[in-house]
Parts: structure tokens; sequence; C-alpha cells
């Protein structure tokens, strides 16, 4: 199996301009924003040393991250590994007992399918799975 890489760290903001912040004053700029509805979301992305910041805002009350936000407030949310068969880890993580926050892989940012693991089955991190789209789809 190839080894799993860091995609990035998911950081809930209760705004991207507001959350943007700090890391400006660090001299990051984010590469890209984007809307990624069936997730409630809308996501800045800062590259960081071949990694990702990515920062989350609500994009309406029912958004995950909004009932996040109420319960916590702003701050790290996930961290996100890529793997390449989404399905597969699926299916290695049900089998072993591990609580997936939905049935099916979903669509994530940039084409790619994501499925969370419930933090209550992982030690209190929720965890992404991503496997990217495939080049030139
Ligand atoms: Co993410």
């Amino acid at each position: 199996m190839r080894e799993l890489t860091l995609d990035h760290i998911g950081i809930a903001v209760r705004s991207i301009d507001e959350g943007l912040g700090v890391y400006r004053a660090l001299g990051l700029e984010p590469t890209a924003i984007e809307d990624v509805p069936e997730q409630g979301v809308r996501v800045a992305f800062l590259s960081v040393g071949g990694s990702t910041l990515e920062l989350l805002e609500p994009s309406g009350p029912d958004s995950p991250i909004a009932r996040h936000l109420q319960r916590r407030g702003p701050g790290l949310h996930h961290i996100c590994l890529n793997v390449t068969d989404i399905d597969a880890a699926m299916t290695r993580l049900r089998s072993s007992g591990y609580r997936l926050l939905s049935e099916e892989p979903q669509p994530g940012a940039h084409g790619c399918r994501v499925c969370f693991v419930h933090p209550k089955s992982t030690g209190g991190v929720l965890i992404e799975l991503s496997e990217p789209a495939v080049e030139g789809s």
C-alpha cells in the first residue's frame, strides 16, 4: 500500500477574511477560494510546504461548520489524509468498526472524493479521507 500523505488541515473560521488575518501577517495569501455547496462551506486554501491549510467558512446556518463554531468556536476542525482508493479505505475502516459519516464518498473541493471518520472512533480527531480527482477529468 502506498504511503499516506497529509493533504491538508481544516480550520473552522467565522469568515475567511477574519480567519486569514494571522496567515496574512505571516506572508501567506490564499491560492484559491472555492465554494463547496455539498459540504456547506466556502474554502480558502493556503499552501504551506507541500501541504495545505484549508480555512472553512460556513455557507449557511445549517452548515456542519456553523454547528462546529457554535459548539467550539473557531479553530482546528479536521486533518485530511490522501488515499488512492477511498472505496477500499472505507470498506477497511468500516469492517474494523470505525464510524464513517457517510455511506458513500462525497464530492469535495477540486473534484476529489471525500469521506469523514467520526472523531468518537478515532481518539478525538475528525479525519477526512480524500481521493484526488483523476487528471484530465
Ligand atoms: Co478538508
